[in-house]
């Protein structure tokens, strides 16, 4: 792969950003060339065979799911994490099917699971991570939870009832965090993510690859790969139109400049990826990280990095303002205990290597399902009030916030939602690094209902069967690429 070195780099505190690179060519001929960087197959494909891609789905067409397993190279393991309908038409069905089917036909490792399983919410609660847990379910059973939970170990299938209790949210932030988790049961060292609703498989496939080449170029071990659009092309008036910029990524991009901006006193518009959902970063990143809910999860990518590895004597000044607003990490890793240590000697580690963010513009334009006003509206706000309650947030970039979202129409009716929205973001989950994985497999595995694993080369999958922990063989013929 050929691709542009970056002309820049923002040095913010620990936080490298590198400018825009563009993909020059999808592969390369191997000569030298200072102005590019030139990245060999063998290099990308053994990145590759550490990588797990994570695609989070809900109710997506099924074709435009199986054109993404089929694009994802076949050296990554694929993880599936689904929210889909299970009530009135059993979508996760089809999904799972179409997902043997797959792998049946390719041997490829695919894993699947869906969001809801009541096994995968007790194995959250086993290891101690509630905070992707619904709420009202944790309030409503907090009285008998201690009883409950002894009684659980020693009858196994018997408390299955009140185990039901334990539900992921809802949520595309909290599918990736599942999806985290089992690619670190895979032991893999580079997690990716690519969403569903992709029209074009080739795309699909690049981005795969851009990943790749940016852990490639990558000196620390804690980095971050981002995806700019070429294009996002719209129709307009029955004509394709290869659009630049999306309102929702414009704005973001504007206000993380300003913020990074006003604290060096330097003007810079190095930001260009704050709503990529398509990214991918190391584990070793992903386990000391902080994750937003929702769709604000990328945007507060850049907002936890800036709070908590930006400039020191910005981090000092803004102690005061924000000390309640580590609260998320800090409440998480005291419980945990022993593990804070472990997060925090991970995190001064991080602070010395250094994290680099590198942004890569893809080759292929982004074509996917089209989700609507109230969607982009969500994603504004919500990404607006991400900067607002960044610790680095100055009251010169909250007033030029503000004024954002006095313009914005959704919320000129609606004073309840204006004044709700300045407060603090709800649900912060802490990092993932403080999970015993071993021990959130055991749970999972003796008590998941929908997790299935397609190994490598197997042409079998292993279905996990509830209560049981033991497995049977798995094909199916309904859904057939
Ligand atoms: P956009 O592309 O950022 O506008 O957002 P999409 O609505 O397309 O969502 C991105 C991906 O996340 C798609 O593949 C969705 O199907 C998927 N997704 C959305 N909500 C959820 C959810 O609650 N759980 C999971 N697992 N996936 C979700
Ligand atoms: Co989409």
């Amino acid at each position: 792969m050929l691709l542009e070195m970056p002309r820049h780099t923002e040095i913010f505190g620990s936080v490298k950003v590198h400018e825009l690179q563009r993909v020059l060519k999808l592969d390369s001929g191997g000569f030298e060339n200072p102005r590019a960087k030139d990245i060999s197959s063998e290099e990308l494909k053994g990145v590759l065979k550490r990588s797990a891609i994570v695609v989070p789905v809900k109710n997506e067409n099924l074709n435009l799911l199986d054109g993404v397993l089929r694009a994802i190279p076949f050296d990554c393991s694929i993880i599936v994490v689904s929210n889909s309908e299970r009530v009135s038409q059993d979508t996760y069905k089809m999904e799972r099917e179409l997902v043997t089917n797959t792998h049946d036909l390719t041997q490829q490792e695919i894993l699947i699971i869906h969001q809801k399983d009541p096994g995968l919410g007790s194995a959250f609660h086993e290891v101690g991570y509630e905070e992707i847990l619904e709420k009202e379910k944790l309030d409503g059973k907090e009285a008998g939870e201690e009883a409950g939970e002894e009684a659980g170990e020693e009858a196994g299938e018997e408390t299955g009832k009140e185990k039901k209790e334990w539900l992921v949210r809802d949520g595309k932030s909290e599918g990736m965090i599942i999806g985290m988790l089992l690619a670190k049961s895979l032991g893999k060292d580079f997690i990716g993510f690519a969403d569903a609703d992709n029209f074009v498989p080739g795309a699909v496939r690049e981005y795969v690859m851009d990943f790749a080449a940016g852990f490639c170029m990558s000196e620390s071990p804690f980095s971050m790969v981002r995806l700019h659009w070429r294009y996002k092309p719209k129709v307009v008036e029955d004509k394709l139109y290869f659009k630049k910029w999306g309102r929702v990524s414009e704005t973001t991009n504007k206000y993380l400049n300003l913020l990074i901006s006003t604290c060096t006193g330097f003007e810079t518009g190095v930001v260009i990826t704050g709503n990529a959902g398509e990214h991918a970063l190391t584990t070793r990143l992903a386990d000391l990280m902080c994750y937003s809910t929702g769709y604000t999860i990328e945007p507060y990518h850049f907002v936890f990095l800036f709070d908590k590895f930006g400039p020191r004597e910005a981090e000092e000044s803004a102690e005061k303002v924000g000390a309640e607003k580590a609260g998320a990490e800090k409440a998480g890793a005291e419980k945990a205990g022993t593990e804070k240590g472990g997060t925090e000697k991970a995190s001064s580690e991080a602070a010395n290597a250094g994290i680099e963010i590198f942004q890569i513009e893809t080759l292929n334009p982004h074509l996917h399902e089209e989700k609507g006003e109230a969607h982009i509206n969500e994603m504004l706000t919500g990404s607006l009030r991400m900067v607002y309650n960044c610790r680095l947030c100055n009251d010169y970039v909250k007033s030029k916030v503000l004024a954002e979202l006095e313009g914005l129409e959704a919320l000129q009716e609606d004073w309840e939602a204006r004044s709700r929205w300045k407060g603090k973001p709800s649900h912060i989950m802490p990092p993932v690094g403080r999970i015993d994985v071993g021990k959130f497999m055991k749970v999972l595995k003796s008590s998941s209902e929908s997790l299935l694993r397609c190994k490598q080369g197997a042409t079998k999958c292993e279905v996990v069967e509830r209560g049981r922990g033991e497995k049977k063989n798995e094909t199916s013929s309904f859904y057939r690429p």
